[in-house]
């Protein structure tokens, strides 16, 4: 059986393969926090090192504008098919910290996952590369096809760099697909690919009334509150009987899924109360109207209140009306939402909501735009087969409701096709505290990704060619 030998490396190695992970995982290469720049730069030096040792044979470091990113390549045979492969070595932040079971930076193995921060988000899903690529190499001698990888250290931090770094390296970053491995599959036993992923968009909001805060008993009545005008605000945004966002405009550029993607959606399996408890326990779920749970997840386009401040919220109470209080707001885009378009668009709705007696300021910030990839792309194709020789069944094809802002960059600017492939399961806690990479995961995705290289080697490289021209 073709592959037995790569199979049996794997299994025979997989306990090391967890011991290098955790060493991985030991750095907190935090991306958001400026303390940790230090550690985002040590941890790119050891994925570069890393993956010279799997046989890449050259890795190196290459600076941005902010944190530094690792490029290393191995090229076999300039007919075969080019692997462009991109993930990224940062991770989010840990609090609260009391929350977590064991230390976020010293992972621990139970119950037959790895918990620790960047587990699943992303390090563990790069990690699964660069042992595919060991054990190709160990069983085999030589990769079946070339091989790139960009690992970025910015990604959770909005990857805002990303761009000029694609532009500058166009010439070293060329290939015929990009692959991907930063999401989740939809259940244990249900493999999946993922065809879409969802855009952002930022916008904070400041309302400021009185100079200083002022005493209740005096004022009340006479001055507009900051608090009340932020909430009047914000409940403008959605309509509260269809669950739609009231922003003029926001819909403008909104492409439905095909009714063939909605017939997908509608195959997978969808179990509410299994939702409702990853979901933390919620006690139901809402949205928008004409929608199922997934379509509103993945393909429907949302606007949520992130943080909310002002005012007093210490311990008993203090009778005053704040002079200030402030909202951060973010938008998940789909397919042809702009980020700047959308956030000009809720700037601008937020300020004609703002009530008389206060002063009403609100900026967008920079986000990122949403993806879809061709279904039928024989990439995507090839992804499938090697799913199904590790999973013993073919993957569903679903979309993602988060975003990897790259994915798209890639796309609109080398024309790359890609490969969303990630190893995830829901239950993850990806950006929580307790996050965790099921090890059983981690095992089937060296050899998913093994054989997807020996999937892709036989594709003609013109296949790739002309499917992307299409
Ligand atoms: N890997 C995630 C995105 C993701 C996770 C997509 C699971 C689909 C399923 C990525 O690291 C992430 O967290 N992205 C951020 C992007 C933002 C900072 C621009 C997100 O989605 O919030
Ligand atoms: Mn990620
Ligand atoms: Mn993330």
């Amino acid at each position: 059986m073709p592959g037995a030998d790569l199979d049996e490396y794997c299994a025979a190695n997989q306990p090391r393969f967890v011991d290098e992970l955790i060493e991985a995982l030991r750095i907190p290469s935090i991306s958001a926090d400026p303390a940790h720049a230090a550690d985002v730069r040590r941890n790119a030096e050891f994925f570069r090192d890393a993956a010279l040792a799997a046989g890449f044979t050259t890795a190196e470091l290459i600076e941005t504008g902010g944190h530094p990113a690792v490029y290393a390549e191995r090229m076999v045979d300039p007919s075969l098919p080019t692997v462009l492969i991109y993930g990224h070595h940062d991770v989010q932040p840990v609090d609260p910290l009391d929350e977590w079971l064991s230390p976020p930076f010293e992972a621990q193995v139970r119950d037959g996952n790895l918990y620790g921060r960047g587990a699943a988000d992303d390090k563990g899903q790069v990690w699964m590369h660069l042992k595919a690529v060991e054990a190709l190499l160990r069983t085999r001698g030589e990769l079946p096809v070339n091989l790139k990888l960009i690992v970025e250290g910015e990604e959770e931090s909005g990857s805002v760099n990303f761009e000029s770094l694609i532009r500058q390296e166009r010439g070293r970053l060329q290939a015929d697909v990009l692959v991907v491995s930063d999401t989740a599959i939809v259940a244990a036993g249900t493999p999946s690919l993922c065809t879409g992923l969802r855009g952002l968009a930022g916008v904070e909001v400041h309302v400021r009334g009185p100079d200083v805060d002022l005493h209740s008993g005096l004022f009340g009545g006479a001055v507009a509150n900051p608090i009340d005008a932020l909430a009047r605000i914000l409940a403008s945004l959605h309509d509260p009987v269809t669950g739609g966002i009231t922003v003029p405009g926001f819909y403008n550029d909104v492409h439905d899924p095909t009714e063939e993607e909605r017939e997908l959606f509608g195959r997978l399996p969808y179990d509410d109360a299994a939702f409702r408890r990853e979901a933390g326990g919620i006690p139901a779920t809402v949205g928008e109207e004409g929608w199922s749970v997934p379509e509103r997840r993945w393909a429907r386009p949302t606007l949520e209140f992130n943080g909310i401040w002002g005012g007093y919220s210490g311990p008993g109470s203090k009778t005053i009306i704040p002079a200030s209080a402030s909202a951060k707001i973010t938008c998940r885009l789909v397919p042809d939402q702009d980020p700047d378009d959308i956030a000009r668009k809720v700037v601008a709705a937020v300020l004609a909501a703002a009530p008389p007696g206060v002063t009403v300021e609100a900026e967008g910030h920079p986000g990122g735009r949403p993806v879809v990839t061709p279904i039928d792309h024989p990439a995507v194709r090839a992804a499938a087969r090697a799913m199904e020789h590790v999973f013993g069944k073919p993957p569903l094809l679903t979309r993602e409701g988060g975003s990897i802002p790259p994915v798209e960059m890639f796309s609109r600017i080398m024309n790359l096709p890609a490969v969303i492939m990630g190893m995830g399961l829901p239950d993850d806690a990806i950006h929580s505290p307790n996050e965790k990479f099921s090890l059983d995961m981690y095992a089937k995705g060296v050899r998913v990704v093994a054989h997807l290289w020996d999937e892709l080697s036989s594709l003609k490289t013109e296949s790739l060619v002309s499917a992307r021209e299409q």
